[in-house]
């Protein structure tokens, strides 16, 4: 097995090529490309392969990348997989044939990458996953994983429905339904795991998931799979979204069979988007565990170290906060997102 030192300083060494390679073939139309001039010195070119454009998180997360590597002077190979495995491993794929410097992507779905990173592996092109995690047996096939602790947020998100339920005063069974993440994503499976961690030990009696379905971490699936909810399930009192954008479809489901976002059906969700805080403002969401999508410019300094052969962290963890309705209002002139 190579170390990792020798697989970075391998990876210098395709440095130059690489480099020269993607000018060669700056014209990437099958996933789009931007390009930035570097400010001297040999340039590197990052190939990264986006899960999609799901939700206003991954909006922001895209454009945080594209704008740091810009101002990173790299030259960016930028592809969208609109969230379809098979896109993501054809993007990564093209990068090992570019012969890039560093490949950095944000998986789907936790299973099935081995094949594609062993070949980047031997093409000696470090791989960095960023936002979302893998499930691999062998842990040489990525030198770093920048992103969240979702099993946290999921936790966290517990945590708040508690606070949440005591401010409104409420008695009785709290009947949970659960908007999934996109499933097989590690987001998805995560934040599930750490809500019910909390559920199982702290509210066993009295919190129940009475449904729980795939909204794919879209607005037009959060509204779908809640208007089937509220017809299978009319008595349902709290609704624990994986994100921000199937919350605020869930809303419009909600309104629509005549009840009250943020009072019949109490809403936690994740992510902290602009829209989600306008929710929060509004009385329609009640708490929004954070989860930062602004990964661009720490994952353009590991991107570096990694490519000058440095050693770098294995897990770099990002730091976020949790609001409820009497920060929104605060908060959202300051949004970055
Ligand atoms: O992987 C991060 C998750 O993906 C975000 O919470 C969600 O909005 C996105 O689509």
């Amino acid at each position: 097995m190579l170390s990792r030192r020798n697989f970075l300083t391998a990876a210098v060494g395709v440095a130059a090529a690489g480099g020269l390679a993607a000018c060669a073939k700056e014209d990437d139309s099958s996933s789009g490309s931007d390009s930035s001039s570097g400010g001297g010195g040999k340039k590197i070119t990052l190939g990264f392969a986006q899960v999609g454009s799901e939700s206003g998180w991954r909006t922001a997360n895209t454009k945080s990348v594209k704008e740091a590597a810009k101002d990173a002077g790299y030259t960016l190979k930028f592809s969208d997989a609109q969230q379809k495995q098979e896109n993501q491993i054809s993007a990564i794929r093209s990068y090992i044939a570019q012969k890039v410097n560093v490949i950095a992507f944000s998986p789907v779905v936790v299973t099935g990458w081995d094949a594609v990173l062993k070949e980047a592996k031997t093409a000696k092109i470090p791989v960095i996953l960023t936002d979302r995690s893998i499930e691999t047996s062998d842990d040489s096939l990525y030198v770093s994983f920048i992103g969240s602790d979702f099993i946290d947020e999921g936790r966290r998100a517990a945590k708040m429905l508690e606070k949440v339920l005591e401010k409104a005063g409420h008695k009785g069974a709290v009947k949970i339904a659960q908007l999934e993440g996109t499933t097989g994503a590690a987001p998805a499976i995560e934040r599930a795991k750490g809500f019910k961690e909390i559920m199982d030990a702290e509210h066993k009696d009295d919190w129940k998931v009475v449904v729980s379905q795939t909204g794919d971490f879209t607005r037009a699936g959060g509204k779908q799979v809640m208007a089937a909810f509220l017809q299978s399930n009319p008595d349902i009192n709290v609704l624990y979204a994986h994100n921000d954008d199937m919350a605020l479809g869930a809303i419009q489901s909600i309104e629509a069979a005549g009840k009250k976002p943020g009072k019949d059906i109490l809403i936690v969700s994740v992510d902290g988007v602009k829209d989600g805080f306008v929710a929060m403002s509004e009385g329609k969401i009640n708490g929004i565990v954070e989860c930062n999508p602004l990964l661009g410019p720490q994952l353009m300094e590991l991107v570096k170290k990694v490519n000058d052969g440095e050693t770098v962290e294995r897990r770099i963890k990002t730091k976020e906060g949790d609001f409820l309705q009497e920060q929104a209002k605060e908060a959202l002139p300051t949004r970055k997102y």
